[in-house]
């Protein structure tokens, strides 16, 4: 790839997604685009790069995102946030829920990749939750329609699932038969609690009004500048009701970072409560 087409390439994922592409990427870069040349039957970056700038060609814009961002993920990932989430959070907010007036636990997971966070979040809500009368849901977002897609279809291969995922947490698939076997599919009662949508996390507000006890925006902000990590942990923080937590991922500490919240332990924070 020439440096123009790099830096071309460079500036439009930017200004789309605020997610930073240095030359250390180059490479990876041209793999990914290699896949859209094709589909667009095109033979050369530049030809490529002259595509991506014709106004007819907004979905080839998304699409470039969707080749670009890096959606690894697997249930359960980093599971010590999910025990703080069950010991910890559930029952400190379940305890202050009917003198702060929340009719429900809103949680949302910022970046959710292809649902096994959100669907985790909800497996860890319902063990604690269900059956207790207190109402609850996971917002789940991410940039990119085609893990969007793969999260509404909720069916993962055993690998995704099986290493990571807590005992109590299995009741929540039904393990994949004959074509099928060696896949596991969430059950409905999760994926009915989790509303999949489309959102840039620095460009539009969420989709949803009420404030949130809880926020997983995790193995995200590793891609965006230090400007960027500060204006999108102001955008979560706006949406967190007072004692709310943010979890971060484990290599994301916010340091460097101008916020208001508290650090509660290494990636994981809150604002502070209402005096
Ligand atoms: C590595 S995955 C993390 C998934 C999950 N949170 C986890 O920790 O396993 C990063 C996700 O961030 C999404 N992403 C990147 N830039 C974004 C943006 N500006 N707005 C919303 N999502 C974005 C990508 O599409 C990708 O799915």
């Amino acid at each position: 790839m020439k440096d123009s087409e790099f830096e071309f390439i460079r500036t439009l994922v930017y200004e789309r997604s605020r997610i930073l592409l240095d030359d250390r990427k180059r490479e990876l870069v041209t793999a990914r685009l290699g896949k859209r040349m094709r589909v667009n039957q095109v033979d050369s970056m530049g030809d490529y790069c002259h595509l991506l700038r014709s106004p007819e060609q907004e979905e080839e814009r998304v699409q470039l995102i969707d080749a670009i961002s890096t959606n690894h993920t697997f249930f359960f990932r980093e599971l010590a946030h999910f025990d703080l989430v069950r010991d910890h959070i559930i029952p400190e907010m379940a305890a202050r829920a009917s003198a702060e007036g929340w009719t429900r636990f809103d949680a949302w997971s910022a970046a959710c990749s292809s649902g096994e966070e959100a669907y985790s979040l909800a497996m860890t809500l319902a063990s604690r939750l269900d059956g207790g009368g207190w109402p609850w849901q996971v917002e789940a977002t991410d940039i990119s329609h085609r893990v969007l897609a793969a999260a509404q279809r909720a069916i993962y291969k055993e690998g995704a699932v099986t290493p990571h995922t807590p005992e109590w947490a299995m009741t929540g698939f039904q393990r994949g038969f004959g074509p099928q076997l060696g896949h596991y599919r969430v059950k409905t009662a999760m994926r009915d609690r989790v509303n999949f949508r489309q959102l840039n996390l620095l460009e539009a507000s969420p989709p949803f009004s009420s404030p949130l006890q809880l926020i997983f925006c995790r193995n995200v902000m590793i891609y965006f500048d230090r400007q960027t990590q500060e204006e999108l942990i102001a955008r979560l923080t706006s949406h967190l009701v007072p004692g709310g937590y943010l979890i971060v991922g484990h290599s994301e500490g916010l340091s460097g970072v101008r916020h208001q919240l508290q650090l509660v332990q290494p990636s994981v924070y809150r604002l502070p409560p209402a005096r």
